[in-house]
């Protein structure tokens, strides 16, 4: 049978190549991003207190309510702004399927989309099942800074969304007033939307604080904001995670929601519901992951590779210049096994594979990994 494939060029992904890799040499895996210890137990509780007490139906199209109201005086009380608990937050199975139905939602065959790369792998594949074209911009080692004007020459008169992710995987840098400054400029006499991906808006370092394209009331109206409990809650193979945008980006939105999954696990929310009412179980999460981050730094310090402490997210780039001149692809390789510490080449971040000598590291594992891979890492020999 002739099967025409609509995403022809797709092949394994990097995540399931460095993961097999890495179970085959033993390695220890910081490639893939998702931590090595449990959620909750209180959490894990509150879901088996919901299962046995016959939550287990259907919940409404747009989430149980309890949660959604949770989550608008959540963002009221971190970002100063109301939205609507029934009419503009919507909670979804995990970001990835927000992203995909805000993309079905929003590109017509021939819009252009503008994502910044090195990017996250889900956007791509999304625009192009709707017929849109990726538009890249590339940010690089080792300020990953978007220069605002070079981006504002992208636009032209097809495009028809933005796609930002704030802190930023794999980079780890963050988008601060400085860049919504100019990105207000640029969109004002526009009718373009923004996708913005904040999945890891409670994973910021140094004192900074996450900027949410949400705080911004002239880039409110056209954006939506997607989030992930996966990651704010430890739990990533739960896939649960929440978009919230202006009413009438909402309505749009909630036409694919409801025919693409409808409604997602309903204890779960409940539980969600519950647990986030102490906001110490998301406001704690930055000095919890910053004293990672810091650990497996200073394991790394006296090593050849280079690098910018991350601003945000639970992943730290390096770059190995100093220590070869490989393809980041084939050091990869090389450092799982050879040195027994898995990454994730960065340049299978960007369209054209640019490779400027950079692999990144999760570094959302308990201390005993972090200390045991910190020890394999600081045996790397120059070539
Ligand atoms: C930037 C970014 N966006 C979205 C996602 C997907 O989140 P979820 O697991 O909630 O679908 C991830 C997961 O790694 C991510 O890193």
């Amino acid at each position: 049978m002739k099967i025409t494939s609509k995403l022809p060029n797709l092949g394994t992904n990097i995540f399931s190549v460095m993961s097999g890799l890495s179970n085959q040499h033993n390695a220890i895996n910081l490639s893939q991003g998702f931590p090595n210890f449990d959620c909750d137990k209180k959490l894990k509780n509150l879901v088996n207190h919901y299962v046995q007490n016959g939550h287990n139906q259907y919940c409404p199209m747009t989430g149980v309510p309890a949660l959604t109201q949770r989550l608008a005086d959540k963002i009221q009380h971190l970002y100063q702004v109301a939205y609507n608990p029934k009419t503009e937050v919507n909670i979804t199975s995990g970001a990835t399927q927000a992203i995909f139905s805000t993309i079905h939602a929003f590109i017509h065959p021939g819009d252009e989309v503008i994502i910044v790369e090195p990017a996250y792998d889900c956007y791509q594949p999304a625009i192009q099942l709707a017929g849109g074209t990726v538009v890249p911009y590339q940010i690089k080692a080792p300020d990953w800074k978007i220069d605002w004007e070079a981006f504002g020459k992208l636009i032209t008169s097809k495009t028809r969304m933005i796609i930002l992710n704030t802190p930023h995987n794999p980079s780890g840098s963050i988008l601060t007033d400085v860049d919504y400054q100019a990105l207000q400029k640029l969109v004002a006499e526009t009718d373009l939307l923004i996708l913005s991906d904040e999945v890891y808006e409670h994973m910021i370092y140094d004192g900074q604080k996450h900027c949410s394209i949400l705080s911004y009331p002239a880039l409110r109206k056209r954006s939506l904001a997607v989030y992930s409990f996966g990651k704010s809650l430890h739990a990533t193979g739960w896939k649960l995670g929440y978009i919230v945008g202006d009413e009438a980006l909402m309505h749009e939105f909630r036409k694919v929601h409801q025919f693409d999954v409808f409604s997602t696990n309903t204890p779960m929310q409940y539980a969600i519901a519950d647990y986030l009412e102490d906001e110490n179980t998301y406001l704690g999460l930055s000095d919890f992951f910053q004293q990672k981050r810091d650990l497996f730094l200073d394991k790394i310090k006296d090593t050849p590779f280079k690098f910018t402490p991350s601003a945000g997210t639970y992943f730290q780039v390096v770059d190995y210049s100093a220590i070869s001149d490989e393809p980041d692809t084939e050091f990869a390789k090389r450092m799982t096994i050879e040195y027994g510490v898995a990454v994730i080449p960065i340049s299978v971040f960007y369209h054209n594979n640019l490779d400027h000598k950079v692999v990144r590291f999760c570094f959302a594992k308990t201390e005993d990994v972090l200390e045991a891979a910190g020890e394999l890492i600081q045996k790397i020999e120059i070539k």
